[in-house]
C-alpha cells in the first residue's frame, strides 16, 4: 500500500498505516501534562489528525464542540478545528481564553459569503429569513436570523413558518439536502461549496460499492458532487452522526464520503470493522494545518487567541442561541420566557425579542438590535 499524506501537515493518513512522527508519543504526554497545568481543555474536530484527537479532552462535530465550549469550566479552550468554530466558542463562553494552534486554519466555504451580500438580500426581501450554516464568520452570523449545523439544519429550517422565504447560506449542497428533506420550495440557496468534498466523485463511489456490495455508504451533506445521487447514500449524516452510526450498525464495511481525518476515530473505535474513504484526496487543507507540535506550542506560548468584538458578538450570538435552543431545549432557562421556546416565528421577532443566552454558564439576556 502506498503512503498517503494527509493535507498540508505531511503526516500519513490518520490511522491508515499507523504512521505518526516519532516524537508524537512523548509529545502527547507533554500536551496532556501542560493542559492540566494550564487548566485548559483541548477540543478537536473529527477531521483533526489522529494524534490531536488522542491528546484532546473531547472530539466531535461542530454542534457538540460548540455546546462543550459553551459549558466548560476550564480557563482556556484550545480549539483544534477551524476559525469559525473557535470564534463560535469564544462568543458562547466569552470569559475564557480561546486559542487556536494556527490562525490560518480558516474555511474556504465560510469565505464564500460576506455580510454585505446578506444585507443586500434583506433589503430586497424584508420578510425573508436568513439561515446561516455554522461555517460562516461572526460578521455573517450577525446578519442572520438562525444558525445551523449539518446535524440540525433540517430542524432549524422547519422552525421557520412556511410562508417565509428563506435564504440559506453558504453551502449549496447542504441547502439542497435540507430543501429535499423539508419539501420546502421557498428556499433560496447560496452557491457556496466545500472544496475538500468536491474531490469525492460519483464514479469512484460506484466502483467501491460494486467491489463491496455489503458495505454501507455514508455521506456528509456537504458532498456536492454526489447531490444527484443523494438517494443512493444509506445515510446522510454530520461527522458525529457518522461516528455514532458506524458503532451501532451491524455492518462490517463502510464507504465514507467526507474528509478523511474522520477515519482515524472510526478505526480506533471499531477495530474489527473496515472503513473505506470514498476518495483518497478528500483532505481539508485548513483543518490539517493544525498539528500536535502546534498544539504543544499553543499551550506553552498561549498563542493564538481568538477574539470577537463584543458588539458584533452580541448580534452574532442571537442566531447561534436560537439554534442551540432547538438542539438543546433543556439548556434554555425556563425564566427566559416563551420567545426562546419559539426560536423564530416572525421576522419582526428578530428585531424585538430577547434571546436567552448561557455564556460561561450564566444565563443572560441579549436584546436583538433594532
Ligand atoms: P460537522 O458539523 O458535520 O462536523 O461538519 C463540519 C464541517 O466543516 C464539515 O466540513
Ligand atoms: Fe470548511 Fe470544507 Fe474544511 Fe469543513 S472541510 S472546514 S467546510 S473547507
Amino acid at each position: 500500500m502506498s503512503m498517503q499524506t494527509n493535507g498540508t501537515n505531511g503526516h500519513a493518513m490518520n490511522g491508515r498505516n499507523g504512521h505518526e512522527p516519532a516524537h508524537y508519543a512523548r509529545l502527547k504526554d507533554a500536551v496532556r501534562r501542560l493542559a492540566k497545568e494550564r487548566h485548559a481543555v483541548i477540543l478537536a474536530h473529527n477531521y483533526q489528525e489522529g494524534a490531536i484527537q488522542d491528546a484532546a479532552d473531547f472530539t466531535g462535530d461542530s454542534l457538540n464542540l460548540a455546546r462543550y465550549a459553551q459549558t466548560t469550566e476550564a480557563d482556556i479552550i484550545l480549539f483544534c478545528g477551524v476559525h469559525f468554530m473557535a470564534e463560535t466558542a469564544t462568543m458562547l463562553n466569552p470569559t475564557k481564553l480561546v486559542l487556536m494552534p494556527d490562525l490560518a486554519a480558516g474555511c474556504a466555504l465560510a469565505d464564500m459569503v460576506a455580510p454585505e451580500q446578506i444585507r443586500r438580500w434583506r433589503r430586497e426581501h424584508p420578510e425573508g429569513v436568513v439561515v446561516c450554516y455554522i461555517n460562516t464568520s461572526a460578521a455573517v452570523k450577525a446578519e442572520s436570523d438562525l444558525c445551523c449545523t449539518s446535524t440540525n439544519a433540517v430542524a432549524v429550517v422547519e422552525s421557520v413558518p412556511a410562508d417565509h422565504e428563506i435564504l440559506f447560506v453558504p453551502d449549496y449542497y447542504l441547502g439542497t439536502y435540507v430543501k429535499a428533506k423539508t419539501k420546502r420550495e421557498n428556499i433560496r440557496l447560496w452557491k457556496g461549496y466545500c472544496p475538500a468534498h468536491t474531490v469525492i466523485l460519483p464514479g469512484r463511489v460506484d466502483a467501491l460499492r460494486e467491489a463491496h456490495p455489503d458495505a454501507e455508504f455514508l455521506m456528509h451533506p456537504e458532498c456536492g458532487c454526489l447531490t444527484k445521487q443523494m438517494d443512493l447514500a444509506d445515510q446522510i449524516l454530520s461527522t458525529e452522526g457518522m461516528v455514532r452510526y458506524v458503532k451501532e450498525s451491524p455492518a462490517q464495511t463502510f464507504i465514507i464520503a467526507t474528509e478523511q481525518g474522520i477515519l482515524y476515530r472510526m478505526r480506533k473505535d471499531n477495530p474489527g470493522k473496515t472503513f473505506l474513504p470514498a476518495s483518497d484526496y478528500a483532505s481539508c487543507h485548513y483543518m490539517q494545518r493544525n498539528t500536535l507540535d502546534k498544539v504543544f506550542r499553543s499551550l506553552v506560548t498561549l498563542q493564538y487567541p481568538v477574539r470577537v468584538d463584543p458588539a458584533l458578538a452580541e448580534r452574532a450570538l442571537r442566531p447561534i442561541e436560537r439554534m442551540l435552543a432547538i438542539s438543546y431545549p433543556e439548556s434554555v432557562s425556563k425564566s427566559a420566557g416563551s420567545s426562546t421556546a419559539r426560536p423564530l416565528t416572525e421576522p419582526s421577532m428578530r428585531r424585538s425579542s430577547p434571546v436567552s443566552t448561557r455564556a460561561g454558564g450564566n444565563s443572560t439576556k441579549v436584546r436583538a438590535p433594532s
